[in-house]
């Protein structure tokens, strides 16, 4: 039997279509492979008419996505869009030592988190209290009118971790009290 199927594949009439078909596997690879460039390109040629190139940058690749276990802050904010987001903070004698935010809002947001988490970091939570809408949308290089609204909702979650974190230091025992 073994030898039967050796002389099959050995005579050619096996090899040929196993040969041309993976032939045009790797055409049909490659074609797709290309359109979808093609669709890539043209997706961040629209994004690069819309939005800044930070923007597009914290909006492709995130920094401080995730969680922290146990924070010293918390704050989740729901904007009029009815976007959330969370900022979660660790702090060290008043200053912030790490932030992370998560939102299940636009890539304007993802992006508003991204970057006011980048601001937050490293400052004390006086100083951090005070980033403003205004200062998220300069930082990014602006937004167009109709998202200027994410950086708000940025803004308003880290002052709202931030007050968390200032009612925890006043009343401590509230911290057993916290849903998260
Ligand atoms: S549209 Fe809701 S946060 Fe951007």
């Amino acid at each position: 039997m073994g030898r039967m199927k050796g002389s099959y594949a050995q005579s050619g009439k096996l090899v040929q279509p196993v040969k041309s078909f993976s032939r045009e596997v790797k055409k049909m690879a490659q074609e797709f492979d290309d359109s979808f460039k093609e669709v890539e390109q043209s997706v961040m040629e629209d994004m690069e008419r819309v939005y800044s190139e930070k923007t597009i940058d914290h909006f492709l690749n995130p920094r401080n996505l995730g969680e922290i276990s146990a924070p010293d802050g918390f704050g989740r904010v729901t904007g009029p869009c009815g976007d959330t987001m969370e900022i979660y903070l660790r702090v060290n004698s008043d200053k912030i030592v790490n932030t992370t935010f998560w939102t299940d809002g636009c890539g304007t947001s993802i992006a508003s988190g991204s970057m006011v988490t980048e601001m937050a970091k490293g400052r004390n939570v006086s100083e951090a209290q005070r980033i403003s809408q205004h200062d998220v949308l300069a930082a990014l290089g602006g937004l167009p009118e109709e998202s200027e609204h994410c950086a708000l909702l940025a803004a308003n979650t880290l002052k709202e971790a931030i007050r968390d974190y200032l009612g925890i230091k006043r009343e401590p025992w509230k911290r057993a009290y916290r849903r998260y």
